[in-house]
């Protein structure tokens, strides 16, 4: 059974969508939550879900990544959904080519520091983009910079906002990240 730990710190709908394509597979599990958030929603989800929640502190994650913690709950895979810290090196160096991230547009456009949330949906209206989408990709030392596993587009209409960009985009998560998870996890030895 693979373990894999979602780190959040937001609403937690995509977490939410994992834990239930996981729930039953027999294959792999969610059995943690990292956050930086005691407030966010994520936690609540935890909670209701009774997986075992880790809040970590910057100094101590850029120093140790929390690595020790992560063993202990022997965690093989790492989802990012709505993390925005950077991975510092020594939790890259543990979990190689094991931690991936989804961003709300098309990387390389759109993505870098501050690039999260409604900022992206109104940067691309703003610059009238006739399309976006989402990215699914590894993580590495640079925000929203590793390798592409899956990029998924969507169409942007002339009456779109960012509340509408959002929930389409959102849905686009919901439906593509759990099986591509299930896909690299089927991979690992
Ligand atoms: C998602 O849009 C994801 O692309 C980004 O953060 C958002 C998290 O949303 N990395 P939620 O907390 O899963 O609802």
């Amino acid at each position: 059974m693979k373990k894999i730990a979602i780190f959040a710190s937001g609403a937690g709908s995509n977490a939410q969508k994992i834990i239930d394509h996981f729930r039953t597979s027999g294959f792999a599990s969610v059995q943690l939550i990292v956050t930086n958030k005691a407030g966010a929603g994520v936690v609540q989800i935890a909670m209701s879900e009774s997986i075992p929640v880790l809040q970590i502190e910057r100094n101590r994650f850029i120093d140790t990544g929390y690595v020790a913690e992560l063993k202990k709950f022997e965690i093989d895979f790492i989802v990012l959904a709505g993390f925005l810290w950077m991975i510092p090196r020594v939790l890259l160096q543990e979990y190689a080519h094991k931690i991936i991230n989804i961003h709300p547009a098309l990387l390389p456009l759109y993505g870098g520091k501050g690039m999260y949330g409604e900022a992206v949906h109104t940067a691309i209206l703003n610059a009238k983009e006739k399309e976006s989408g989402i990215t699914i990709h590894y993580v590495d030392e640079k925000y929203d910079h590793g390798e592409i596993i899956l990029q998924v587009k969507c169409s942007i209409s002339d009456q779109e906002t960012p509340g509408t960009l959002a929930q389409k985009i959102h849905a686009l998560e919901h439906e593509h990240y759990p099986p591509v998870i299930e896909q690299i996890l089927k991979t690992l030895s």
